[in-house]
């Protein structure tokens, strides 16, 4: 009997204990990375942490009892990045509302993979319902009843997968598919290509590249000086490939681009797609929420008549990463993408409807639609798309603060929440925009990111918090003026 008990319950800690020790210590942590002046990261290293945390000595021993617990939380919490705080405004990653992380409990408390309906009926209805909701957004529901979940005839389809790189793949491969159905048994051919803009994400041509296709089955389209798709130089580019003998299997668009947060003109790539027949592919991770604003929508204009679309949710849909949405206009290109059968998991009565697993990278995923449903839950589908005007509209207040400033360069008006800048380019050297950025960083005050941009580095703001106001960038500038003074002297 006691024996049963010590390997059930082999940390002692009752469950309401140890879930009120957490929700204390995250309660604190939303409130002290609220406060102004708090640090949004204190940069230590790994040895540092490690030791700060114990590990070694929990990993041997377990909590053992809820003071070890505690203090574990705490010191974890103490060692992160503080999404929460006004002054984080560095890579594309939602923060969070304060109770986001309510289904990743459930999830990891009840482990319902929702990929097989089976083993997670609920999370697997509720992805089905998003995906109906994201598919009305693109004009791809054909229904009236977001839970109709039925094949409907001329319906679009959609899966959540774990992420945008996983999504690219995703739609890339059904591209394929169209076009060359026997890929799948038979390998690639080789005349096969990709066009895109020269920016497109990182992701595509990996993708490209793990489908044996190789890296330069990629054909950049060149950008203009803010990198967006020349799409006069399409035709140009297309009529090459032609001539050479090879045939595009997909265009992909960038809305919006990675590190500029500016849109592809999307309603001109589709026309070119129409004319030449070509599955056309958006990359919306970021940017598809434009299509839940009235006043944005026009930004991605044209998205509606792409043949595949992904849509991160863990970016600006405030979903905790992961869970991105691979989004298609004509349902069979999902059913035709991926040609196995597992006999453990595909069989007979399969509720094939529901199953997501057929259609995924993934064989075993997270209850991702119960993540993406309780973002909209928490507040409602209108506070969603608050939240969105509201970001795009933080950028354009940041871009105002440092446009009206004679030190500072824009090189663009703000399309999204991504804004690039420089501090004295006549005076600081690429390598010193950077160096301002680890300033900034391990002064553990402000939290931005860089990119390169026409051969140029740039420092970039991505406003995610909707608690970052003007003050907030008032101090940036200060905080980089001093920096940059400080640099400037040292190089002296
Ligand atoms: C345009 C674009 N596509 C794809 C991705 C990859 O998404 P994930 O980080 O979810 O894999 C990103 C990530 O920033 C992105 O900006």
């Amino acid at each position: 009997m006691m024996m049963k008990e010590q390997l059930e319950h082999p940390t002692s800690i009752p469950f309401i204990e140890a879930k009120n020790i957490v929700a204390k210590a995250l309660e604190n942590y939303i409130n002290e990375s609220a406060l102004s002046g708090s640090n949004v990261l204190i940069q230590q290293s790994p040895e540092e942490i490690a030791e700060a945390l114990e590990i070694q000595n929990l990993f041997e021993k377990g909590f053992q009892n809820t003071h070890r617990l505690s203090s574990f939380i705490t010191t974890y919490l103490k060692h992160s990045n503080h999404l929460k705080n006004p002054r984080y405004m560095g890579h594309q990653v939602a923060v969070p509302q304060d109770l986001s992380g309510i289904p990743d409990w459930i999830h990891g408390t009840i482990n319902n993979p929702s990929s097989l309906y089976e083993m997670g009926p609920a999370g697997a209805t509720l992805e089905g319902f998003m995906m109906n909701w994201m598919l009305r957004q693109l004009g791809w529901f054909k229904g009236t009843d977001l839970c109709d979940f039925s094949r409907l005839e001329k319906n679009g389809s959609g899966i959540l997968t774990h992420g945008g790189s996983i999504a690219n793949l995703t739609a890339l491969s059904a591209a394929r598919a169209a076009i060359e159905p026997d890929a799948w048994e038979e390998g690639n051919p080789q005349d096969l290509v990709v066009m895109g803009p020269s920016t497109s994400h990182y992701s595509i041509v990996r993708a490209i590249s793990i489908m044996g296709m190789g890296k330069n089955a990629f054909v950049p389209v060149p950008v203009d000086e803010n990198e967006v798709i020349i799409t006069e130089a399409m035709e140009k580019v297309y009529s090459k490939l032609k001539r050479e003998g090879k045939r595009v299997m997909a265009v992909v668009a960038n809305a919006c681009a990675t590190s500029t947060g500016l849109f592809d003109p999307l309603d001109e790539m589709a026309a070119f797609c129409k004319k030449h027949q070509l599955w056309f592919h958006v990359d919306g991770a970021h940017g598809a929420v434009a299509l839940l604003s009235d006043v944005h929508k026009d930004k991605v204009k044209g998205i509606e008549q792409a043949d595949s679309v992904i849509w991160d949710a863990h970016k600006m849909l405030r979903v905790p990463a992961l869970c991105t949405a691979v989004l298609f206009k004509n349902q069979e290109h999902m059913w035709n993408n991926f040609r196995q059968k597992g006999s453990y998991v595909f069989h007979e009565n399969e509720v094939i409807g529901m199953d997501s697993m057929p259609y995924t990278v993934e064989c075993t995923k997270s209850a991702l639609g119960t993540k993406l449903f309780w973002s909209f839950a928490l507040e409602g589908e209108k506070a969603i798309t608050n939240f969105i005007e509201n970001s795009f509209q933080q950028a354009l207040d940041l871009y105002q603060y440092l446009n009206n400033h004679p030190d500072f360069h824009c090189p663009y008006v703000p399309e999204s929440n991504i804004l690039c800048f420089q501090y004295k380019p006549d005076q600081i050297s690429d390598q010193d925009q950077l160096a301002l950025r680890y300033e900034l960083i391990n002064s553990g005050a402000f939290y931005i990111t860089s990119c390169m941009m026409g051969g140029k580095r740039y420092l970039r703001a991505v406003l995610m918090n909707p608690q970052s106001n003007s003050k907030d960038y008032v101090a940036l500038i200060k905080a980089i003026e001093k920096n940059a003074l400080k640099l400037l002297l040292e190089e002296d």
